[in-house]
């Protein structure tokens, strides 16, 4: 050992205090810089620099993820892409290590060769149905019981149903029947035909698939079981519940509505959707001259318009109420009240915005359903102001 060092430890040993404070301070200051690092590169704007295409599909899965239903809520690219607890968590930066070691070693045309056909487990049911129903959660908890609790990386990692659902405004896929604005029971499809959350959510996220594809899929099966219950073609009403409440003024909480005009004229769903036989379900605002004036194409687009509108400003202020709501838990608050306003709030929105017309169906009532949206989270604001 040289001199050096000997001065060193002899140095060491007479400010003991002063160098085990040292040396905690730099371990503490090591991890911190980890956590950092950990956080860092687990943002969309790290896997951005190396996915940073525009529109859909292949490198595009940043832009496509931005302007998602997901991404509104706050759900990351790692919550999907990540199996929960601190292990999921740790294997899914591991392959991001791979990902980097990738893209320095591979062509560019093999990088979208892969992207192209991802892996139809990449993201299996179970991810799903880890936030998307009771038992799922509860199931995967019970397994991973010793990974689960100890600390909480990204959203998935606090999820715990029926309270996460709840507050997101969404149902139990696997015990509810009305889901997303459709008459549709999960369990028995899932379990009946063996079937996985993507053969019928294709598309989610990152694929601009149409919603005539998915249509046209179901009506194919329920075509091969003639005679069963399955719903045909005609039968527009039992599968879009949304829509059909929408036109008779019915199905928001604390709303009471008038069916649109039209409904109460009996123009039916096939008075407007003409090309449903050929398979042209979408109209446009040229059907209504079917039946009016040219004048009427500025009514279509004047109800679309303001309704589009409001439902992007009040998906702001969704996200603000939110935030305030889990501030003021963390201050222990009171909240239960204004949560479950929120709630009801969040499930008026969705019915808007998941009949997917921007209130053409029933102008009259997307509107009064959206101002009852608005007063909602205008009054837990106020609480909260008022409870400071
Ligand atoms: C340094 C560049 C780089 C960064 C940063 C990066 N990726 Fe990737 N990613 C790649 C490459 C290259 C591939 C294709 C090769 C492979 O599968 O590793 C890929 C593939 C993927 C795949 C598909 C894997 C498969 O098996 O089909 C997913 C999912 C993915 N990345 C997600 C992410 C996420 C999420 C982030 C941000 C947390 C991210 N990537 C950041 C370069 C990167
Ligand atoms: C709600 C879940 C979810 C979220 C959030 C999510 N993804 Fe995905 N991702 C999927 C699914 C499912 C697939 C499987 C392929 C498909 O359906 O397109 C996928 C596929 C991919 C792929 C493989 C290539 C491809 O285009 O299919 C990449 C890369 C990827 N995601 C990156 C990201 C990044 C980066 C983010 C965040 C900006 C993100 N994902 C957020 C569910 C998600
Ligand atoms: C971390 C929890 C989480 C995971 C994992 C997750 N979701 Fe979601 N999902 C949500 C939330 C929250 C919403 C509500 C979005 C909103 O308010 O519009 C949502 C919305 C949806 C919707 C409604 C339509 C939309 O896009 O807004 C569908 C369909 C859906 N999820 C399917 C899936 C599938 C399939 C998977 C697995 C590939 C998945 N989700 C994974 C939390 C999750
Ligand atoms: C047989 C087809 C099919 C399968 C399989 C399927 N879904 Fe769905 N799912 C639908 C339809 C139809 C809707 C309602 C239409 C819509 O909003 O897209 C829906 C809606 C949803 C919604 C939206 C609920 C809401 O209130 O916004 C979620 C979340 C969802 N599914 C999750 C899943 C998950 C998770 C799986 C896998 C366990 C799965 N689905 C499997 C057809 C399917
Ligand atoms: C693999 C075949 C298959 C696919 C795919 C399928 N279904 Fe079905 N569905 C059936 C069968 C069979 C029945 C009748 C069950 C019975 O009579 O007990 C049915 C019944 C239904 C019913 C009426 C029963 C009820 O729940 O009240 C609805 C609504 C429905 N399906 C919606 C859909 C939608 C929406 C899709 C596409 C997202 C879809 N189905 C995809 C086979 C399928
Ligand atoms: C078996 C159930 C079922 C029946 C019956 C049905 N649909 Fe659909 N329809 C769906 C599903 C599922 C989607 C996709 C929803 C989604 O992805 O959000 C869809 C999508 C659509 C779309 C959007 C198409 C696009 O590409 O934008 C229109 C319009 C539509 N349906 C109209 C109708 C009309 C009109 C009828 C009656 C003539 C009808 N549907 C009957 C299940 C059904
Ligand atoms: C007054 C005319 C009119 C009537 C009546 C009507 N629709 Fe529509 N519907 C439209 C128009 C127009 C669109 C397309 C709006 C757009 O693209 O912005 C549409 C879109 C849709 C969509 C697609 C929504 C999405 O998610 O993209 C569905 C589903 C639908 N209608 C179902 C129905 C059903 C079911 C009925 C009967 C209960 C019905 N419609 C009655 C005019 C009508
Ligand atoms: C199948 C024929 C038909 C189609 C297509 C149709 N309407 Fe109508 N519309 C009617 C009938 C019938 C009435 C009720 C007559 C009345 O009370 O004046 C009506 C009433 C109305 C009214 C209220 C009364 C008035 O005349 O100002 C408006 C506004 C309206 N329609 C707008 C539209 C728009 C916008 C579209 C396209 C999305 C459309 N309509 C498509 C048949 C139709």
């Amino acid at each position: 050992m040289g001199a050096n060092v000997k001065d060193f430890l002899a140095w060491c040993r007479r400010h003991l205090i002063l160098v085990t404070v040292l040396t905690l301070v730099g371990v503490a200051g090591f991890g911190y810089v980890n956590i950092q690092v950990l956080h860092m590169t687990s943002e969309p704007e790290f896997c951005h620099l190396c996915h940073p295409a525009k529109g859909f599909g292949a490198l595009a899965e940043v832009d496509s993820w931005e302007h998602s239903g997901h991404a509104e809520a706050g759900v990351s690219c790692l919550d999907c892409h990540g199996r929960p607890g601190v292990f999921g968590y740790m294997k899914a930066k591991l392959g991001g290590l791979k990902d980097t070691y990738m893209q320095l070693t591979i062509t560019p045309e093999e990088k979208l060769s892969i992207l192209e056909n991802p892996g139809e487990h990449l993201v299996p049911s179970e991810q799903c149905t880890f936030c998307h129903t009771d038992e799922g959660n509860a199931a995967y908890r019970k397994k991973h019981k010793y990974t689960m609790q100890v600390v909480e990386m990204r959203m998935l990692d606090s999820v715990k149903n029926p309270e996460f659902r709840e507050r997101k405004g969404l149902p139990d896929i696997m015990t509810e029947t009305f889901v997303g604005g459709t008459h549709f029971d999960h369990s028995f499809h899932i379990e009946a035909f063996d079937l996985e959350c993507n053969n019928c959510h294709f598309g989610l996220i990152h694929r601009a698939q149409s919603k005539s594809d998915r249509m046209n899929m179901c009506l194919e099966c329920h075509d091969e079981n003639q005679g069963s219950s399955a719903p045909k073609l005609s039968n527009c009403m039992t599968c879009h519940q949304a829509q059909y409440d929408l036109h008779q003024g019915i199905g928001a909480k604390g709303v009471k509505g008038e069916p649109s005009l039209m409904w109460a004229a009996e123009v039916g769903c096939e008075g407007c959707h003409t090309g449903a036989e050929d398979g042209q379900f979408r109209p446009s605002s040229e059907t209504c001259v079917n039946c009016h004036d040219a004048d009427y194409v500025e009514i279509f687009n004047d109800w679309a318009g303001q309704t589009k509108s409001r439902i992007a400003e009040l998906k702001l202020i969704r996200s603000e109420v939110e935030l305030l709501l889990k501030e003021a838990d963390k201050r222990k608050r009171s909240t239960a009240e204004a949560w479950t306003l929120y709630e009801k709030a969040l499930y008026n929105f969705r019915l808007v915005r998941n009949d997917g017309t921007n209130g053409v169906h029933n102008s009259e009532y997307a509107s009064e359903i959206l101002d009852s949206v608005a007063a909602d989270f205008r009054e837990i604001r106020k609480g909260l102001n008022e409870a400071w």
